[in-house]
């Protein structure tokens, strides 16, 4: 018998086999999801990436099998051969593809045994995610994950395939390079050769993309790891993939096409969903003053709605003490939630103080009165402006901000997003596509006490704007589109910058001296000086894109090997120190840690 399973080939997959298929012979492999003993009869459950099928090993049949087939547990590894037989009647399995059929075993190779796993290799099973990171190889054989994986792979391949036919070349760029500004800390390698020096794993390939159009590839894509060293967040890797591009001698409007057509590409493969192009439009300064934040889930509704105006000279000293300080008040009406109780309205005004809201007053609007603490401060105007502007109804509360306009913004458009999800006023089976547009060249870093580029120093400025880059740089707008799906920042892109003075204006405005932008961007300079032709582009992120595919469950769901929130591999165990040979011989003393 032994002989004979040496040629054992698979002759299916385990989602393959129905009633069509009633009397072949089939050989299968895969994993045992479960054994199951009945009364001499052993089922098995035999799953592979496609799916399940039933095998059958009974005692009358081939006593040597079924004994050996008792030693099966759950994830071995086996092969049978076998035939195909339809389940008796009454027992098929109609949630099951081949829950018709079963496979009554002649042959049993066990493949290889496993120890029993950590946790059940099932969807929707209570374990820790740092066990199930720990054992991602195990993690990785649950239907959903090997779903993910499998659309993920759909999606870069239906994006290869597109921007092959759209005249798009995919082309390599480093990872071991000079650091590229996208606003986040670089991881640095240290150099070997060249002691106490270190290459920066690349943010983006932005600059590189920049060059291949100077040398004249004319339109570039690639499906690219980004590395980031910044403060995770739930929708922030330190690696994660961009599906990059970049045109040569287009304006906005061509690339916006394209990166619909793409979008619209990977939803008809991927969900077989028709996202109809064109995308909406917002600007930067309607996204903020209506939703608070440059990423509006358009979703549902609940505006912001700016008052400022009719609070400016109220007697409730935070808000009209906002305005004259320059801030502003913005108020958002969470309609016939009048009974919110303190825990709720305590719960919320702690989320606006995350994004720093010193407080979050509100009024609830009963049939008869207005119930809130501030409300002895204002006016009979004040009162009746407010009820009109807010449309302040029976059964409503009203939350207020008061504040620097950012601060405002930022804390109302987060509770804005809380209360979509609290009241569910979000169909999550819509796809709300928007593109955000005409940002702002520079913001300023309190911090720092500086300007720094919104999008990315290559970005150009509106033509229009070029003479406030000296007088009021705040005001420069640049030309930089994002492109937003039910409130995540899917992509961004610009069209760039190809003058030389022009780059170097920019860089200047942003407090780099010729020596500081010789040093670190030289290269471009040059480059920018030897004809480079007009160009733009733009970058997804892939893995932003597959989360919101996938359901919207979390970044590492749709990541083979993700890192956890302090950017840590538990499966390998990175980071990990390094040996003191191995930092004699890069130079590399590490004296500073406690
Ligand atoms: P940007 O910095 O906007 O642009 O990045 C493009 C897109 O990448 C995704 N993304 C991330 N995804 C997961 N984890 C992260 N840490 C992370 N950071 C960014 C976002 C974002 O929209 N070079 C420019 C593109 C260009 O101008 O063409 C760039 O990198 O979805
Ligand atoms: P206080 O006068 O500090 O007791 O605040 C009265 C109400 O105003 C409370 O509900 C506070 O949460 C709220 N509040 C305080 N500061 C602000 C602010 N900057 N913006 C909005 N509401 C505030």
């Amino acid at each position: 018998m032994t002989d004979k399973l040496k040629d054992m080939r698979r002759t299916h997959h385990l989602n393959e086999l129905g009633s069509a298929d009633v009397g072949k012979e089939v050989v299968l492999m895969g994993w045992v999801q479960r054994r199951r003993d009945h009364g001499g009869v052993i089922f098995v459950d035999l799953r592979d990436r496609e799916g399940l099928t039933q095998v059958v090993f009974n005692p009358g049949f081939h006593p040597d099998i079924h004994e050996k087939a008792h030693t099966i547990r759950s994830e071995f590894v086996i092969g049978v051969r076998g035939k195909v037989e339809r389940r008796p009647e009454g027992m098929a399995n109609t949630g099951l593809t081949t829950g018709e059929i079963e496979v009554m075993v002649s042959e049993l190779k066990i493949l290889n045994t496993a120890r029993t796993p950590p946790f059940l290799v099932e969807d929707d099973i209570d374990v820790n995610e740092n066990i199930r990171l720990q054992y991602r190889h195990i993690d990785l054989r649950r239907p959903s994950l090997q779903r993910n994986i499998i659309k993920r792979h759909r999606a870069s391949f239906a994006a290869r395939k597109f921007l092959d036919a759209n005249g798009f070349l995919e082309i390599e760029t480093p990872v071991l390079t000079k650091s590229t500004p996208e606003g986040a800390r670089d991881y640095l390698v240290p150099s070997r050769l060249n002691p106490g020096s270190f290459y920066a794993l690349p943010q983006s390939p932005q600059l590189f993309k920049q060059l291949l159009m100077i040398s004249g590839f004319d339109r570039y894509f690639q499906i690219v790891r980004c590395f980031r060293d910044e403060d995770l967040r739930a929708d922030r890797q330190p690696e994660f993939t961009q599906i990059d591009m970049e045109m040569s001698f287009v304006g906005e409007e061509d690339i916006m096409r394209v990166a619909e057509g793409l979008i619209a590409e990977i939803f008809a493969v991927v969900a077989d969903v028709d996202v109809a192009p064109p995308f909406e439009r917002m600007t930067y300064a309607d996204a903020l003053a209506r939703y608070g934040l440059d990423k509006p889930d358009l979703r549902f509704g609940l505006e912001l709605v700016d008052i400022s105006d009719i609070m400016e000279k109220t007697d409730f000293k935070v808000f009209s003490g906002a305005v004259k300080k320059g801030g502003i008040v913005k108020a958002i009406n969470a309609k016939g939630c009048a009974d919110f109780t303190r825990r709720e309205i305590d719960e919320m005004t702690d989320l606006a103080g995350v994004y720093r809201a010193k407080g979050l007053a509100w009024i609830k609007v009963r049939q008869d009165a207005w119930q809130s603490p501030i409300i002895k401060f204002f006016s009979e105007e004040e009162k009746a402006a407010m009820a009109e502007r807010l449309d302040m109804q029976p059964g409503d509360i009203v939350f207020f901000g008061a504040d620097q306009e950012k601060i405002v913004n930022e804390a109302l458009g987060h509770l804005r997003n809380f209360l979509g999800k609290k009241l569910g006023l979000i169909d999550d089976s819509t796809y709300k596509f928007l593109w955000v547009t005409d940002f702002p060249m520079f913001e300023y870093d309190e911090t720092e006490k500086r300007f720094q580029a919104m999008h990315h120093p290559f970005t150009s400025p509106f033509e229009e704007d070029y003479g406030l880059l000296e007088t009021d740089p705040t005001a420069v707008r640049s030309r930089a589109y994002d492109l937003v799906l039910n409130g995540s920042e899917i992509g961004g892109g610009s069209i760039r910058i190809h003058s030389k003075d022009l780059q170097i204006k920019i860089l200047e405005a942003l407090g780099m001296d010729a020596a500081e932008y010789e040093n670190k961007f030289g290269f471009l300079i040059s480059a920018l000086e030897s004809g480079a032709p007009p160009h733009g582009g733009i970058a997804f992120g892939l893995d932003r894109l597959m989360t919101i595919l996938c359901g919207g469950a979390s970044i590492r769901e749709v990541i083979p090997f993700p890192k956890t929130q302090k950017g840590a591999c538990l499966l390998t165990d990175a980071p990990s120190s390094a040996s003191p040979e191995q930092l004699l011989e890069l130079g590399i003393k590490v004296d500073l840690i406690e």
